[in-house]
């Protein structure tokens, strides 16, 4: 099988691209993506076909390995939400026209896409398990800018959802759940809206800075280890008896449903117990509640509980997460910290 990822140096394509090449000996990568820090031993892979370049722009290239390839798999997405706030422009611009133009190739070259929406698109959902097939996706008002990240890939989801009636588009859509693990993001040198809670917060007790508790921290979140989300993935790819066939998956771990506050302290009780080196620093760490105004700006708005039901997963694809919260934690921060 022919692979395209692009967005192949990110926390999924690179963690992805990894794994299809320890496991899959008939897979060969062709990837593509800005830039190439985060893919170690793949760029030397015989299978793996590395181009460093921007989609937007090397349209050729694109076209060319549509055509090539079995699967597709677009991964290239801003995904911060501090971004959404801030330049929710280049949020719609990326995230929406860029994927779309692909979607759009896929349909014109009959290829299968295997596209990432997102657990945001449920937004603020009462369910208290999100269902692929039954739950409303429910988000705020248009000043709240949060929901443009939730909105452009809802849209794309309804737009493939639309190929796959209409022009024959064959497509899964997974929709990850807090997925973490070592790459998600950078933790020592963090960017304005560059990082996730986790990766914020590890980058917040390495440096003895005080965590912020947004509006408390009593929102809840289930955290999802990137192995199990690959795996995931994997069987998607691998599509056997077309059990991926035009479904959409959510990808998460309903057991390892904790509250902001409590992830805060679960890092800094592992900290300083594993690794001596940051203890000084994670002892002068205080837990400090910010207004999400004054931490995000204006336009953010947030949901309160968001647990997957991964019924579809269990039944279509044969999967459930395997890792624990304080496992998946203690791999994370071993490959940060030492
Ligand atoms: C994430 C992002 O939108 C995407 O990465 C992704 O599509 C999706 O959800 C997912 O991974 O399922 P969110 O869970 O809100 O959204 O992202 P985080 O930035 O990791 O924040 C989690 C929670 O921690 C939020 O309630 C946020 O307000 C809070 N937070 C964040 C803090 O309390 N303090 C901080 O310093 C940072």
């Amino acid at each position: 099988m022919n692979i395209l990822i692009l967005g192949a140096n990110g926390f999924i394509g690179s963690h992805l691209s990894e794994h299809i090449l320890a496991k899959k000996p008939d897979w060969h990568i062709y990837a593509m993506d800005l830039t190439q820090d985060k893919l170690g031993d793949c760029l030397q892979h015989a299978r793996f076909h590395f181009t460093q370049g921007d989609m937007t722009q090397k349209k050729e290239w694109i076209h060319e390995h549509i055509k090539q390839c079995d699967v597709v798999l677009p991964l290239v997405a801003i995904a911060t939400p501090a971004m959404y706030v801030q330049d929710p422009l280049r949020v719609f611009e990326l995230d929406f026209e860029a994927n779309l133009e692909i979607i759009r190739l896929c349909v014109q070259y009959q290829k299968r896409i295997i596209f990432p929406s997102t657990s945001e698109v449920y937004g603020m959902c009462h369910d208290a398990e999100f269902d692929e097939e039954k739950s409303p996706l429910v988000t705020g008002p248009i000043k709240n800018q949060r929901w443009i990240y939730s909105t452009s890939k809802q849209l794309l989801d309804r737009v493939i959802y639309a190929y796959g009636e209409h022009k024959g588009l064959s497509y899964t859509l997974f929709r990850p759940f807090n997925w973490y693990g070592p790459r998600l993001d950078n933790v020592f040198n963090p960017k304005p809206g560059g990082s996730r809670v986790l990766t914020q917060f590890i980058g917040n007790i390495l440096r003895g800075e005080n965590i912020n508790l947004v509006n408390g921290g009593a929102q809840q979140r289930c955290f999802t280890y990137i192995g199990d989300g690959i795996d995931a993935l994997l069987h998607i790819i691998e599509n056997k008896n077309n059990c991926a066939h035009n479904k959409i998956f959510n990808i998460g771990n309903p057991s390892e449903n904790i509250s902001i506050r409590q992830l805060a302290e679960m890092l800094l009780e592992m900290i300083p117990q594993h690794y001596p080196t940051y203890a000084e620093q994670a002892k002068a760490v205080q837990l400090v509640e910010v207004e999400a105004k004054n931490y995000y700006g204006d336009g953010y708005q947030d949901v309160s509980l968001r647990v997957p039901s991964i019924r579809q997963a269990q039944e279509h694809l044969g999967w459930e997460p395997k890792m624990d919260l304080s496992m998946g934690l203690r791999k994370t921060l071993d490959r940060y910290l030492t």
